[in-house]
């Protein structure tokens, strides 16, 4: 990352008003429903804030989910027990502010998510997003994440290769 950025929870303290990451849907969320989901535990958001202005300039939500086992490729399943689901976090949304995109954030938002998960108490074995686009496809695609067989926009990274992709050497 070029600017430095705090990495944190959302609060409502915070001014979500004037975010625009250039996709609409995105925004909306961002502005009018997430404090929602936060407060029904349905989801949690960490934002990055533009530590020069206050601005929040990237945010995204991560929730508990299951990724049913026969959904993972066969090298993937060889090496896990047999049980119907397998634990992980899903991404449910993920975006920066178009003023700050292409200066590493984006990447720096995913290296905390996986951060968070690999700290918190719960076992995930991966991380799951759902790619609204070919566009945001490539981007997981490009740090790593593999797309199911059965669903192409949905895609996973097992925590062990995010640990060595995302968060590097110890
Ligand atoms: C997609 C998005 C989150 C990327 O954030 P960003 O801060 O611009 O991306 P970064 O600068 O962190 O990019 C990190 C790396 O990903 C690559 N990358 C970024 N966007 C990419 C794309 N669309 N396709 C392929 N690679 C991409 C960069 O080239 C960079 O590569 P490098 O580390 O090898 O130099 C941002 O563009 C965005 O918010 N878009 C609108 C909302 C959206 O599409 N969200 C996706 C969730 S559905």
């Amino acid at each position: 990352m070029t600017a430095p950025f705090r990495l944190e929870p959302l609060s409502e303290v915070q001014d979500r008003s004037g975010f625009a990451c250039g996709e609409e849907a995105l925004d909306r969320y961002f502005q009018s429903q997430v404090t929602q989901d936060i407060r029904r535990h349905i989801a949690n958001c960490f934002v990055a804030i533009d530590a020069a202005t206050g601005a929040l300039a990237g945010y995204y939500t991560i929730a508990a989910t299951s990724i049913p086992t026969p959904d993972l490729p066969a090298e993937v399943t060889k090496r896990l027990p047999r049980y119907p689901s397998i634990p992980a976090v899903r991404i449910g949304r993920l975006a920066v502010d178009q003023k700050h995109q292409r200066r590493g954030l984006g990447a720096a938002l995913l290296a905390d998510a996986a951060q968070r998960t690999l700290d918190a108490p719960p076992a995930a074995y991966a991380l799951v997003v759902d790619a609204k686009d070919d566009n945001a496809s490539a981007f997981y695609q490009h740090h790593g994440f593999l797309r199911f067989a059965s669903q192409p926009r949905t895609l996973f990274l097992p925590l062990a290769t995010a640990a060595k992709i995302l968060l590097g050497p110890a």
